[in-house]
């Protein structure tokens, strides 16, 4: 019985990292976005690391038409159906209060659309009664603040739904695991200001892999987040208003 990764998102650094790491525990893979060249070599890379198997498929968060081809090629498999998601984007929030209509694309790539084929995917992993989601939100959706607000609230969105989808398929052995990274040298960071605390992309994917096994509900990473956001959640919103972080 061979487990497989449904892997929405797989051209970010973080998704090739964590292919890697489950071609090399022999793990099928479906490689699910926009870009075929980029997942093409990742799926070579998959292969002589010795996946089960790679199979590349569409995925577009904002074509949701997109999205039943990549179920359609799930019955087959034999063993447990697994999805990790590491869709999302991060338009400047300045360019976003110039232009509100950026708002909904925004939102489509690191919630509704994400969230919108977990709930297509859900009942199939009922059915089967086991496997991981792996779901990647952001600390940024822990409180809103100047930088990025509408980042972080498609986010905060994105950590809510899975929470409840979490909750719903517990029920059926399914373990739904919210990621919550602070800033990660990807190519959503980079050119901006530096950050601190930065990851790295194979850090995330230690601390995924950490999480998964000790069936963590919900994880930072790296950890030290967890504690930064519980200091920045306690700030009073009198005093956190005037805060430019
Ligand atoms: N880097 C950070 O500091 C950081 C911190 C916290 C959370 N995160 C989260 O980590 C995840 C991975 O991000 P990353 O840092 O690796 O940056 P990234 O390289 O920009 O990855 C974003 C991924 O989302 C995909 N995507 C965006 N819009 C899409 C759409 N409409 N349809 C399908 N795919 C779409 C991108 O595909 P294309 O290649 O086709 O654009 C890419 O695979 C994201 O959810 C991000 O929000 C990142």
């Amino acid at each position: 019985m061979t487990d497989t990764w449904i892997i929405l998102g797989a051209t970010s650094a973080i998704a090739r990292a964590f292919a890697r790491t489950q071609a090399q525990s022999g793990c099928g893979l479906i490689l699910c976005g926009r870009d075929f060249t980029d997942m093409e070599a990742t799926a070579a890379d998959a292969r002589a690391r010795g996946a089960a198997f790679v199979e590349v498929a569409a995925f577009d968060a904002r074509q949701p038409e997109t999205f039943a081809p990549i179920l359609a090629l799930t019955p087959g498999l034999s063993g447990m159906v697994n999805c990790a998601v590491f869709v999302g984007s991060m338009p400047e929030q300045g360019e976003m209060d110039a232009d509100p209509a950026l708002i909904e694309g925004c939102v489509t790539d690191s919630y509704t659309g994400p969230a919108r084929f977990l709930t297509m995917l859900a009942p199939l992993m009922e059915q089967r009664g086991g496997g991981a989601i792996v779901g990647v939100g952001s600390v940024a959706g822990d409180r809103g603040r100047l930088g990025n607000y509408v980042y972080g609230s498609a986010k905060a969105g994105f950590a809510t739904y899975l929470s409840g989808l979490r909750n719903r398929l517990a029920r059926s052995g399914v373990h739904v695991m919210t990621v919550k990274p602070g800033p990660v040298d990807t190519a959503m960071t980079w050119g901006l200001p530096s950050m601190p605390f930065m990851t790295s992309p194979a850090g995330v994917v230690a601390d995924i892999l950490k999480g998964l096994k000790k069936q963590r509900n919900v994880i930072y990473t790296s950890g030290i987040w967890r504690i930064i956001m519980t200091v920045i959640r306690l700030v009073p919103e009198p005093i956190f208003k005037k805060m430019k972080i």
